[in-house]
């Protein structure tokens, strides 16, 4: 397959690792950068990258395939749809815009100039994501009535522009499009209702600095996912549960435990007494009723990101991120600012 010549557009921390990734990929031939700070250029330039004199030259150069967009939240929208207007397909960096209208808009233009438009949810190539959906599609837990999914760091808000509303910041536009994307691309099989989220506020006014999100699907599932920057102490990266198992993964990285019931009939319990009384109801199981294992995350090559998208271009294969996805993601979390500014659940639909 002849490799596709991308161009990445801000050479800040998310640019030069998609830099540093195109150099070592097999689809794609790192053509230059373009940052709107010279001083970005010129720290391309001192590694080898060519930086352009500006966007418009990018624009200009016709031996350009697509763009990759690594710039703050609000500006992905008016540079992906001038890059498609100039001819250029476009991966935009996570999250695609920040509403529902602007991304039809982006769409619209997609459709207009008959290019290929994506996000990069390279979080779908993450372990613990994998090894989740496998694991609720397994049946191993019977009927999965819970999930939950965390990310905790205790730095606050970054000072950068992910603290401005003008610029899109917050952790939901951060981290929840992330975490969200995961959510529904392992609940596949059920229909999302409703939801309902408070937003944290406890470094910063002006933008969410974490957030508590209740996704209630059909058939009684209900998926919690929460993303905090004021946590010293971690609460587990995914917990799932059913009614025959649970399955957690404690920490990034880390496997996934399962524990689940191979005897009902088992009745015995040793109760648990604390200071002021006894459970037997809480009481632990043993191996008599139960059955644990652990199962290491999977290997993904998240270079298949690139791989499908330049297949994309070529019409040999779907993109893998696909419109609806981005714009059923972007809905949710519409509905999760809405929830949190109502105090009440709020109606998919
Ligand atoms: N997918 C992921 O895992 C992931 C991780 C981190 C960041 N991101 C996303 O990547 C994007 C960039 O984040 P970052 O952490 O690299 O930010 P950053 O602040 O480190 O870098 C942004 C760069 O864009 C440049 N820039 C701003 N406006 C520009 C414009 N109009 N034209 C050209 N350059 C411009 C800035 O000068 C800066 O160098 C954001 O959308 C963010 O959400 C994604």
């Amino acid at each position: 397959m002849a490799k596709k010549n991308a161009v990445v557009i801000g050479f800040g921390g998310m640019g030069g690792w998609h830099c540093h990734f195109q150099r070592s990929n097999d689809v794609v031939n790192l053509k230059g950068v373009y940052d709107i700070k010279p001083e970005r250029n010129k720290a391309a330039e001192e590694i080898g990258i060519y930086a352009y004199p500006s966007f418009e030259a990018v624009l200009a150069d016709p031996e350009v395939d697509f763009l990759v967009i690594a710039v703050p939240n609000d500006m992905h929208k008016p540079l992906a749809i001038a890059a498609m207007e100039a001819g250029k397909h476009v991966i935009s960096e996570k999250p695609v815009t920040l509403s529902s209208a602007d991304l039809q808009e982006m769409i619209d233009a997609s459709r207009k100039y008959d290019r290929r438009f994506t996000v990069h949810q390279n979080r779908r190539w993450d372990g613990e994501f994998l090894v989740m959906r496998d694991v609720y599609h397994s049946g191993d837990l019977g009927r999965v009535y819970s999930m939950e999914s965390r990310v905790h760091g205790s730095r606050g808000i970054p000072g950068d522009w992910r603290g401005q509303k003008e610029h899109g910041g917050g952790m939901m536009l951060d981290w929840g499009v992330h975490l969200i994307d995961q959510i529904v691309n392992i609940v596949d099989d059920r229909k999302l209702e409703s939801v309902w989220c408070k937003c944290d506020h406890i470094t910063n006014d002006e933008v969410d600095d974490g957030f508590k999100l209740d996704m209630f699907y059909e058939g009684d599932l209900t998926c919690h996912v929460e993303v905090g920057t004021s946590n010293f102490i971690n609460m587990p990266r995914f917990y799932m549960s059913g009614n025959n198992g649970s399955a957690m993964i404690p920490d990034w990285l880390q496997p996934c435990r399962i524990v689940y019931c191979h005897d009902w009939s088992v009745k015995d319990a040793k109760p648990i007494q604390t200071a002021a009384g006894l459970t037997k109801t809480m009481a632990p199981r043993d191996e008599k009723s139960i059955t644990e294992k652990s199962i290491p995350q999977p290997a993904a090559d998240v270079h298949d990101f690139y791989r499908n998208f330049v297949k994309a271009i070529d019409g040999e294969e779907q993109q893998i991120v696909t419109h609806e996805q981005m714009m059923f993601v972007m809905k949710i979390m519409e509905a999760a600012f809405e929830s949190d500014r109502l105090g009440m659940p709020v109606k998919i639909n």
